[in-house]
């Protein structure tokens, strides 16, 4: 796939036509079900300090907490018990948590199920730590890399090197995680050059799974103050990763649900297939705020996965809570099978 051929879907055509494209392609390797992933959202703690992030260590403004592995279990056994075979376990980068925990709690749950995908999304590992997580049964690692342009992540990321966080990805295909990235559209110095950038790398990653969305200001940071992008650029840059990454698992995430009301209809109806409902319990959820307004946080579980369902069904699609592995991991196996462009 070369940059001129994204360049041209990009520029030269119009958000509703890609978006149509984009949508047939998906119906054609995923028909209309909607992958749900149960998100537990385990600790608000994190060392680090992201410009743009209402996690980062210097905002004094937020409750820190976080939920003990029992409870993690306890949490994962109940939403198995509903139906759910697939969960993702997301927090900042860690304190108090150590990987032997994590282990613990990964290789509890996968002795009492086997027929579940765990995913982990907890920031920076290396490749050592990787493979005992790996080992005691995770499955799945969803890091992005935020944007691909070296200088930008370093802006925002104090100086760390965006070299650091993609040897980490290779590292993560290497042990044979499903793997997942994605980057924030609406960054500070943010260009299209930068946007196609982006969007290449996802390709050149041959991800597993896509996670895309808007940067939201959130006013207890140093970006605060900036504005959000238009909602359009998210559709069309949804549309446009279907069309090159057609077996990935593209979510249709929280973020695009909280600056645009129908923002998660209108990017499932652009090529998106998952949606990540926050399963984390109420007491605990309202703290995790990466950035102001997030929907669905002063709801429980039971009111989002009606409200969830009735919305699917309005645009002819249904909920799966299979495992929901990514085609594209499937046939990687089966060799190369990409065109190029
Ligand atoms: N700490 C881990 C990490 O950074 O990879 C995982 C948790 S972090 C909260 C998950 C994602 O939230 C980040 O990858 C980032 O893209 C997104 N995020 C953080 N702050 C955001 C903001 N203000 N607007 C939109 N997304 C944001
Ligand atoms: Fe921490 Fe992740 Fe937020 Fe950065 S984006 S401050 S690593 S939670
Ligand atoms: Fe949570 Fe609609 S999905 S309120």
């Amino acid at each position: 796939m070369n940059m001129k051929y994204i360049k041209e879907l990009y520029h030269n055509y119009d958000t509703e036509y890609l978006a149509q494209i984009a949508e047939k392609i998906c119906f054609l390797n995923y028909g209309n079900k909607v992958f749900l992933r149960g998100l537990i959202e385990f600790s608000n703690e994190c060392k680090m300090n992201c410009l743009y992030c209402g996690l980062r260590r210097d905002n004094k403004k937020l409750n820190r907490y976080l939920i003990t592995p029992d409870k993690v279990i306890e949490i994962i056994t109940k939403f198995y018990n509903f139906g759910f075979r697939s969960f993702v376990l997301q927090s900042g980068e860690f304190i108090t948590y150590k990987i032997k925990d994590l282990c613990y709690i990964v290789e509890n749950i996968k002795k009492k199920f086997n027929d579940i995908a765990i995913t982990l999304s907890c920031g920076y590992f290396n490749k050592k730590e990787l493979k005992i997580l790996k080992e005691n049964g995770v499955d799945r690692y969803l890091l992005r890399f935020e944007t691909a342009d070296s200088k930008l992540y370093s802006f925002l990321k104090n100086g760390l090197s965006l070299k650091k966080r993609i040897e980490m990805l290779y590292n993560l295909k290497e042990l044979n995680y499903e793997t997942g990235s994605g980057f924030m559209i609406g960054l500070p110095y943010e260009t299209d050059e930068i946007i196609l950038k982006n969007i290449k790398f996802c390709y050149d990653l041959k991800l597993d799974m896509i996670g895309i969305g808007p940067f939201i200001p959130n006013p207890d940071t140093p970006l605060g103050n900036l504005l959000i992008t238009e909602f359009d650029k998210i559709v069309k840059i949804t549309a446009i990763l279907r069309i090159i990454l057609p077996f990935s698992n593209i979510p249709a995430t929280t973020a695009s649900g909280t600056i645009e009301k129908l923002g998660r209809e209108k990017l499932l109806k652009a090529g998106a297939n998952v949606l990540m409902p926050n399963i984390t319990p109420k007491e605990y959820k309202k703290n995790y705020l990466l950035y102001p307004n997030k929907i669905c946080i002063n709801e429980d579980f039971s009111h989002c996965i009606n409200c969830l369902s009735k919305r699917l069904k309005k645009i002819n699609r249904k909920i799966s809570l299979d495992k929901g592995t990514s085609l594209n991991y499937i046939l990687k196996k089966e060799g190369e099978y990409y065109v190029s462009c």
